[in-house]
Order: structure tokens, then C-alpha cells, then sequence
């Protein structure tokens, strides 16, 4: 088989399973298996799939068909300039969280960051990456996903501490940085299935209101603290309620995903 004979036979398959980017993931999992770029199968239709590669492939589509998201059947995401080796035990960065990146990008040299629900450290280490001179620290109260950023740090050779703390852990910090869990319980199972069967629920939901691991932060931290928090696009005024003196920022399509202020 060829590179071109196993995409044209993928492309229809994932779209018969719901997949919504059939011909993207099926050209991202047919470019990893053959250890070459995606252009390259434009380039090269005609190079030939080795029978590992090939089984290899048979497997991957299947689980993309179970509608597994790409990022964790390849094992790693592009975060800003990283790439994090991400797997079910964390959430897959998601783009808009560059924002919050963005935001601690003007601090100034050796400024103390904390990135609370680290995650895979996504937030931690594309800031560390881009400014090194800064002191960032992560935690996240899943012991799994502390074991995630910690071999990211490693793998990338960053130098982050990351603990496992429910909150913020005691600290002085100039800025504390968060992509919390703010789903609400009655949004969960309106999500797609690439979330809902294969991401893990507790770093996404949130209560009633999708506010309560915001909430818990913003009555934990010491008063004074400046925090800038991700949300859903509707909850930027309920955020807003909670600090003092709070901005929000939107994303590229002019939704607003972050509220920074300070903690009352
Ligand atoms: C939406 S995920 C975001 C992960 C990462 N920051 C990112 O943007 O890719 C939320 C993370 O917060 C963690 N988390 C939830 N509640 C927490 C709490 N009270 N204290 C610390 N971490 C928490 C979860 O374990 C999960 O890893």
C-alpha cells in the first residue's frame, strides 16, 4: 500500500465515525507512522507503507474511529513553541490557554509566577521556555498529572518544581496563573465525545456553575494575591465579581477567556 491508498481509505473511515477533521487526523496519524512531515504526502503519495507502519496505522484509525482525540494517540501536543508528551491523565492544552501565557510574557526579569492545575505544565513551561529568567513553580492536586508536567520539565529540560497542592500553595508570588476546571455538571454530557469519553472529567467540570475550583482559589489565596484566571466565555462577569479590580481579556474571536485582578 501507499501513503495515498491508506489516507483515501482512513479519510472516509473517520468520517463515517463522527470524527469533524477526517482528512487533518487522518494525514497527521499517516505522517506519524511513517516518521515523515504532513507535506510530504502531497509531495510523495507514492511512498510505499511498511507492514509495521501499516498495522501500526490499522490500530491508530480504530482508536481515532473510538473517536480518542489525535493529540493522545500520538502522545504529545504543540503548546506555543513545546511540545508536551500529554497522555489521559491530563488534559490536552487547548490554544486559547496561550493566552494566559501571553499575559505573564511583559513581567519583570526574575518575577515569581505560579501556574496552579498544571496539567501536563503546559502554562509553566511554555512560560519558562520563553522567559527563563522568570521563577515559575506549578502544582496540581492530581498526583497523575504532577507526574506528567514533572517528566515534561524533564524531557524538555526545563528547570520547573512541581508539587502536588489542592489550591495555591503557601508563596509570594507576583502573578498566579490558572486554567481551573469551569465546565458546569449540566454542560458534561452535551461535550464532544473526544472530551467526554477520553479526557478526564475532574480536570474539567466545575459544580452547578462551573465556578467552583475558581471560587476555592480565589477564597484560598492570601488578599493582595494577582491572579489571572481562565473561564468560559459567559463567565466573564461572574469572574469579574470576584476580584478586585479585574481586566478581562478575549481570545481571537473576541470571546473573553481570561479575568486578571486581584484577590480581595
Ligand atoms: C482544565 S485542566 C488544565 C490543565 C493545564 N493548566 C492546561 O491548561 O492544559 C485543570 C487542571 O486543574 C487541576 N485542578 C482541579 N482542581 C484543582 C485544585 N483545587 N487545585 C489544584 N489543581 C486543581 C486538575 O487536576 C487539572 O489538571
Amino acid at each position: 500500500m501507499t501513503a495515498r491508498e491508506v489516507l483515501d481509505a482512513a479519510v472516509p473511515a473517520l468520517a463515517a465515525a463522527g470524527c469533524d477533521t477526517p482528512r487533518l487526523d487522518a494525514e497527521l496519524l499517516v505522517a506519524s507512522a511513517l516518521g515523515v512531515d504532513r507535506a510530504a504526502l502531497v509531495t510523495e503519495p507514492g511512498t510505499p507503507v511498511p507492514p509495521a507502519a501499516s498495522r501500526l496505522l490499522s490500530e491508530w484509525v480504530r482508536r481515532r474511529g473510538a473517536r480518542e482525540p489525535v493529540a493522545y494517540i500520538l502522545g504529545r501536543k504543540g503548546f506555543r513553541r513545546i511540545e508536551l508528551d500529554v497522555d489521559a491523565r491530563v488534559l490536552i492544552p487547548r490554544p486559547e490557554t496561550e493566552l494566559l501565557v501571553e499575559l505573564a510574557l511583559d513581567l519583570p526579569e526574575g518575577a515569581r509566577v505560579h501556574d496552579v492545575g498544571t496539567g501536563s505544565g503546559a502554562v509553566a513551561l511554555a512560560l519558562l521556555d520563553e522567559r527563563p529568567d522568570l521563577a515559575v513553580s506549578a502544582s496540581d492536586r492530581s498526583p497523575a498529572a504532577v507526574a506528567v508536567a514533572r517528566a515534561n520539565a524533564q524531557r524538555l529540560h526545563l528547570s520547573l518544581s512541581v508539587e502536588v497542592a489542592d489550591g495555591l500553595p503557601d508563596g509570594d508570588y507576583e502573578l498566579v496563573l490558572a486554567n481551573l476546571p469551569y465546565v458546569r455538571e449540566d454542560e458534561w454530557a452535551g461535550l464532544a465525545p473526544e472530551i467526554t469519553r477520553h479526557e478526564p472529567r475532574e480536570a474539567l467540570v466545575a459544580g452547578e456553575d462551573g465556578l467552583d475550583a475558581i471560587r476555592a482559589l480565589v477564597a484560598g489565596a492570601p488578599a493582595g494575591t494577582h491572579l489571572a484566571l481562565e473561564h468560559a466565555p459567559d463567565q466573564g462577569e461572574a469572574v469579574r465579581a470576584l476580584l478586585h479590580a479585574p481586566s478581562t481579556y478575549e481570545d481571537l474571536a473576541g470571546r473573553e477567556r481570561v479575568t486578571a485582578g486581584s484577590v480581595p
